[in-house]
């Protein structure tokens, strides 16, 4: 049984899917981000400016690594996952959801976030947004249009498109 990894930009909703969908399977649900907070015993924002991005990147590198030599599992990524090569090819031994919502409704969700240190401004996050887009695209197995949609509708939806039952 494939691994299942949720991407799309920060705000998109893959940590609430990720753990109802998990719970619903009766199968592990694992945060990266998370799992990341609790190796480094800080939180995201406090890696970010202590020890760097591109730390940041090596450990969730290495984790998904990891994590995508098991399998069964739900996973719910990081919005920059997609970034990396190494992480691309991990994600392909999965089944990978990008969960895709027009950015100013995921900028109403992200704006001002504290804990995520890189949603910084509206020109600069609809940059990333437009960056990263095409590498959800390319990264995943299958592209979910969000928009009007519920965690609950989406469950549903995802366990009758991939015939999870
Ligand atoms: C990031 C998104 C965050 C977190 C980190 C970097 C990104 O996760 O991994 O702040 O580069 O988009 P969410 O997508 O869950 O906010």
């Amino acid at each position: 049984m494939k691994n299942i990894y949720l991407i799309g930009f920060m705000g998109c909703g893959k940590t609430t899917l990720a753990s109802t969908l998990a719970k619903s399977l009766q199968r592990e649900w694992i945060d990266l981000d998370e799992r990341i907070v609790c190796q480094e015993q800080m939180p995201i924002a406090h890696i970010f400016e202590q020890k760097g991005e591109a730390y940041f990147r090596q450990v969730e590198a290495a984790l998904l690594q990891e994590i995508s030599c098991t399998s069964g599992k739900i996973i719910s990524t990081g919005g920059g996952i997609v970034g990396d090569k190494r992480n691309q090819d991990s994600l392909k031994k999965g089944i990978c959801i990008y969960l895709d919502w027009p950015f100013e409704e995921l900028y109403t969700r992200i704006a001002d976030d504290a804990t995520r240190p890189l949603a910084k401004s509206y020109d600069q996050l609809k940059a990333l947004y437009e960056t990263r887009k095409p590498l959800y695209e390319a990264s995943c197995t299958l592209h979910v249009n969000c928009t009007g949609q519920t965690p609950y509708h989406l469950k549903h939806y995802l366990i009758e498109t991939l015939a999870l039952k």
